[in-house]
């Protein structure tokens, strides 16, 4: 099994997964790791502004198809510039969304885009996590709280419920495709809860 240094965390919009992220940043660093805690998409100057591109606005302001190349142009920018460098000076990674999320996003809710997700990520990023962390979450409950966010970057979030029962099944579905990679814990707990079984899920890998 590969350590886990760089680590991903993915779920539907509201899963609580940010929280997990910072949670397991935090516990990591005060056991004495150097830590980037980062995001996509985003997570350097210029996937930055190619988030606002993709999350604001109406929900048909871009294709499935453009979207694939917009979430991948903003992780090529974040992979040179930020995850890459990282780890090359010893740091663990722990990103809050990485490639699952356009595999399922753009690839399973809008037609069958998988292959053309696949083809693009193997040509322009290449590299998966060592360990990916799956929260799992009703979908009703995780929207209600994504829209309480009201954070002005709802644009998936405002794809309504059945958008997000299929990117649950999605993600499930990817997380048995790919189990020596990802791991699913159930969200539907306190975060002390969750955040306890993700630690040990980490140290399991380490
Ligand atoms: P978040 O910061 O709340 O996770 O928001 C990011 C949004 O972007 C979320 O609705 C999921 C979506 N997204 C994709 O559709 N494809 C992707 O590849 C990524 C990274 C995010």
């Amino acid at each position: 099994m590969q350590p886990a240094r760089f680590i991903s965390f993915e779920g539907i919009d509201g899963s609580g997964k940010s929280t997990q992220a910072r949670l397991l940043a935090d516990r990591l660093s005060r056991d004495g790791h150097a830590v980037l805690l980062t995001r996509e998409p985003g997570g350097s100057a210029g996937a930055e502004e190619i988030r606002n591109l993709l999350l604001t606005g109406d929900t048909g302001r871009w294709s499935a198809e453009t979207e694939i190349l917009l979430f991948t142009a903003a992780r090529r920018d974040h992979l040179e510039k930020t995850i890459e460098p990282a780890l090359a000076a010893g740091k663990m990674v722990i990103t809050d969304r990485f490639a699952d999320s356009t595999r399922v996003y753009q690839g399973a809710t809008r037609g069958d885009l998988r292959a053309t997700v696949d083809r693009l990520h193997q040509l322009m990023i290449g590299r998966e996590p060592d360990l990916t962390v799956l929260i799992d979450m009703d979908p009703a409950t995780a929207l209600r709280r994504g829209l309480a966010r009201r954070s002005g970057e709802d644009r998936f979030e405002d794809m309504g419920l059945g958008f997000q029962e299929t990117l649950r099944h999605g993600f499930l579905a990817l997380a048995h495709e790919a189990r020596e990679r990802v791991v699913v814990i159930d969200g539907n707990r306190s975060p002390d809860e969750v955040a306890a079984e993700v630690a040990a899920q980490v140290q399991a890998r380490a």
